[in-house]
């Protein structure tokens, strides 16, 4: 078993850094070996997030033999850039999932949701995990002079949906602002990501499992003769195989038009230790306002981190962070005088399921062995971890109340019209093909960043580096086709379709797109 390298996340490394969130700025993150050689286990995990590692240690904690293999490091995607609420108040409302699923729908996805917070308390527990895990309450309100009928609407669907401790309050407790009416959801959780992570990993490793790091998954194949490739010339021949990559890699289209990707942005603004009462907090718009608070340091020099999030839009679609920070910060300055500045700007991307539920299970148009977990929305703690022990039963073999819910095939008709405006819009996308380019030539891309050009009938992904060496790619997203776009905050490619996502230099770092931009020679 190799030892972890302890190594945090170094914006200065020689590719333009991403932004760091606050969890990456506080934690290690333990990096493994990669695969190099032919490996075998019961069930190969693909994707070191909350739901490959959770999966990965459930199941081998029931005895299985576990692979995990992660092309970044632990807790490298989207887990380490979430504002990581745990809860069963749900982003997409419960009258909207009784809608779409049913009241009985609407019940079991409460049940999973609660379940899956225990879950965490007790691997916490049982793990002695120092992750500061903290079971608090939140809080749902209306903006101000918008209807508050959705509070007494969203209050009886989750008693109908059997949380029936929730109440309504005559405000959340903040002293600086009075929000008016808000629904109270008792034992919600938070916890640090990464510590969480880096705790797993060490349990997982206890009980047998083997985890590789910077060990890109490129080809998966399930069957009776399952097995999973690395760049690196390491396979793994497997049992089972689950693609927990926050955006299935291994599936081309059935999926992937019943979601879509959002980026969402985050900051985080120092205010005095406990000048804001501990709580997770959310509002109703759409996109919403996502607030908890992270204490960072201890003793006398501690403080708070108010992180507030929000802002969102379909990935690849808009390259205008500084505005949507700025309606952030303005946000929570008129709501919390005390901030003493912002510490933290990041952003990230979240999967929208068009029916509110996340797709957990066998993937669509598969082999019975191959797995996925996606589509998580704003609530990717509780469906990572639901995928765990959803999943775990499933490739066991045991009956889940849950799995009907989850399935990825499933195809919800009350749906249709939100998937029909998606798939639209990502129709629309394909018209960059054609059109114009963002800028005529190299030469008007300042160093450090990126932009696209036409070349005869070629789109070029062309990004200048510190030096001005021009570096281009096809501009061509490797999953179905669409122009990326170049997004100036993480400096990476982002491509407006689907949601994959390319660094600077092409390389794919989030799915659907498994594969890198290629290289353009400049007389092509
Ligand atoms: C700003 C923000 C705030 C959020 N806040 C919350 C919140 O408060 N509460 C909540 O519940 N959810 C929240 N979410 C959603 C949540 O972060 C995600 O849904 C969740 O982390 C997804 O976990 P995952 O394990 O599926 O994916 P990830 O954490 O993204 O992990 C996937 C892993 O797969 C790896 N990978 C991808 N492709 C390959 C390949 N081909 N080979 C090998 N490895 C590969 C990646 O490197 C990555 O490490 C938030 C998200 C964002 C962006
Ligand atoms: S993500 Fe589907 S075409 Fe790019």
């Amino acid at each position: 078993m190799s030892n972890p390298i302890e190594k945090t996340l170094d914006p200065t490394a020689e590719e333009p850094a991403q932004t760091l969130s606050i969890w990456m700025d506080t934690a290690a993150i333990p990096l493994e070996r990669p695969l190099t050689e032919r490996v075998s286990a019961d069930v190969c995990i693909v994707g070191a997030g909350i739901a490959g590692m959770t999966t990965a240690y459930l199941l081998a904690r029931e005895g299985k033999s576990v692979v995990v293999l992660d092309d970044g490091p632990i807790g490298g995607g989207m887990t380490g850039r979430a504002t990581a609420h745990l809860v069963n108040a749900l982003d997409d409302r419960y009258f909207e999932l009784e809608r779409l699923h049913g009241e009985d729908g609407a019940r079991l996805a409460a049940e999973s949701h609660t379940a899956a917070i225990d879950r965490v308390e007790q691997i916490v527990n049982e793990e002695k995990i120092n992750c500061e895990f903290e079971r608090l309450d939140g809080y749902l309100f209306v903006p101000p002079r918008d209807p508050r009928k959705i509070l007494d609407d969203e209050l009886a669907a989750v008693h109908r949906a059997g949380l029936v401790d929730i109440e309504k309050v005559e405000r959340v407790p903040w002293d600086s602002f009075d929000t008016g009416p808000a629904l109270k959801f008792p034992r919600q959780a938070q916890f640090h990501p990464l510590k969480y992570l880096a705790g797993l990993a060490v349990a997982i490793k206890q009980k047998g499992g083997r985890i590789y790091t910077e060990s890109h998954a490129k080809e998966i194949e399930g069957g009776k003769n399952a097995r999973v490739d690395t760049d690196g010339d390491g396979v793994v021949n497997a049992e089972a195989v689950v693609i927990a990559t926050n955006s299935p890699v291994n599936d081309l289209i059935a999926i992937h038009t019943k979601q879509a990707g959002y980026q969402t942005y985050v900051v985080g603004a120092r205010i005095p230790r406990g000048s804001v009462t501990r709580g997770l907090y959310w509002d109703t718009p759409d996109p919403y306002h996502y607030i908890r608070i992270e204490t960072v340091g201890t003793g006398a020099s501690a403080y708070d981190v108010l992180i507030v999030g929000g802002e969102d839009h379909k990935t690849g679609q808009k390259d205008d962070a500084g505005k949507r920070f700025g309606a952030l910060e303005r946000w929570a300055r008129h709501r919390f005088p005390m901030i003493e500045g912002i510490e933290y700007r990041w952003s990230g991307e979240v999967m929208e399921p068009v029916d509110g539920l996340a797709f957990i299970g066998r993937n669509p148009l598969d082999a019975k062995n191959v797995f996925i977990a996606t589509g998580d929305s704003g609530n990717g703690m509780t469906h990572g971890t639901i995928a765990g022990m959803l999943l775990t039963d499933l490739i066991l073999e045991r009956k889940n109340d849950w799995e009907s819910i989850y399935d990825p095939s499933r195809i919800t008709l009350k749906a249709l019209p939100e998937f029909a405006r998606e798939n639209l819009n990502v129709a629309a996308q394909y018209a960059d093909l054609v059109v114009g380019a963002d800028v005529d030539s190299v030469d008007e891309i300042r160093r450090g960043a990126g932009a696209v050009i036409s070349r005869g009938l070629l789109k070029v992904a062309v990004f200048r580096d510190a030096d001005g060496n021009a570096h281009e790619f096809s501009a061509v997203c490797r999953h179905l086709g669409c122009i990326v776009n170049w997004n100036s905050l993480e400096n990476t490619w982002d491509c407006p379709c689907h949601g994959s996502r390319y660094d600077a230099l092409g390389h794919v770092i989030q799915g659907p797109a498994n594969s890198d931009l290629p290289q353009v020679d400049a007389e092509d």
